[in-house]
């Protein structure tokens, strides 16, 4: 049969068409030329009725084999050069490992976070917990709850911020004091960490900086516990040989009140630069608190006492790392703050 000649004639045509492929688009275009809409095969099946009637299913049966042969030729050829195509992608995206990368910088916390952080987890594993309180605040909090009269000269002791005739910017943390005792029964024990505000800009000076408070209410406390307990403090943030001395002062808050100088961690009280050749150095203010500030609260102050006590954050960050001027801890400086990786 003259057409069986034929349709063998393009299996072998195909066949050594597919083996020549050297690529998967050689092949995409092999397969439409043999099995398209134009190809040998399907003119083959278009012609079928030139055929005589019974000659017509041996053909189409022939043709129908043929499509299946050259099509798995073309489909197993794909399938290698499609591998073959794949591995030599991979090859030539090889990555090189021992490249050097491009490294993200890492930050590290601010010393007077660091600072922060320390004095919280020290008093922490005391026992006290952490209180806050808004920054900006009322007349009745920043002053007068805590025994500062309006008009009191006592108020000559904070320049303040004013943001209206009984808001202010808080300048210091003791408002917070005064939110604690509203809010809860004694035994109280609370460290207050947060940002003040003074008018006052030197070396030594920032408008704004940062406190910790610290308040403990209970019955029969004295001013023995607040000693024992700064000085446990300051053991561990400096270093066990601190001494801690009490200087009286006067704050309306507390009574008595001390200025509490602890001694200087640089020169172990020898006498040198950070401690300006006393041997000491002041870090906070602290007393007994004042009874009326208890009863404002109304807490009962004939069962009931308690200490407070406020340090300044960056001026212990400054003791701590031997920082000479305050005005660095606000720069941002990338030199300096990586120095506390
Ligand atoms: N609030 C005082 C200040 O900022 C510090 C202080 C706190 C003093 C608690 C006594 C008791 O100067």
């Amino acid at each position: 049969m003259a057409v069986k000649e034929k349709i063998d004639g393009i299996i072998s045509s195909a066949a050594a068409g597919v083996e020549a492929c050297a690529s998967v688009d050689e092949i995409n275009s092999l397969k439409v030329r043999y099995l398209g809409k134009s190809g040998e095969l399907t003119a083959l099946l278009r012609g079928m009725k030139d055929y005589p009637a019974e000659e017509r299913p041996a053909v189409g049966k022939l043709v129908n084999e043929a499509r299946d042969k050259i099509n798995a030729l073309i489909d197993e050829k794909f399938a290698q050069l499609q591998a073959k195509q794949e591995e030599e992608k991979l090859l030539e995206e090889k990555i090189d490992v021992t490249l050097k990368g491009t490294a993200t910088p890492r930050g590290s916390l601010h010393p007077c976070t660091l600072v922060k952080e320390e004095i919280l987890s020290i008093f922490t594993s005391l026992g006290f917990s952490v209180a806050h309180g808004p920054e900006v605040e009322t007349d009745f909090y920043n002053f007068r709850q805590l025994n500062i009269p309006k008009d009191h000269p006592a108020r000559d002791m904070q320049d303040t911020f004013y943001l209206g005739n009984d808001i202010l910017l808080r300048t210091h943390t003791s408002p917070v004091q005064a939110h604690v005792m509203e809010e809860n029964k004694p035994p109280i024990r609370v460290v207050c960490p947060g940002k003040v505000y003074r008018p006052d800009d030197d070396a030594t000076h920032s408008p704004m900086f940062q406190q910790i408070e610290g308040l403990v209410i209970d019955e029969n406390i004295t001013l023995c516990d607040l000693k024992g307990i700064l000085e446990c403090f300051a053991k561990e943030l400096f270093d066990k040989n601190t001494k801690v001395r009490f200087r009286p002062s006067y704050f309306p808050f507390t009574e008595p009140s001390v200025e509490v100088d602890l001694s200087c961690s640089v020169c172990h009280g020898k006498g040198c630069r950070i401690c300006k050749g006393t041997g000491w150095i002041e870090v906070l203010g602290a007393g007994v608190v004042n009874p009326r500030v208890l009863e404002m609260s109304n807490i009962d102050s004939e069962k009931y006492s308690g200490f407070a006590f406020g340090m300044g954050i960056e001026r212990i960050a400054m003791i701590k790392y031997g920082i000479p001027d305050m005005r660095i801890l606000f720069e941002n400086d990338v030199r300096f703050l990586r120095a506390f990786k």
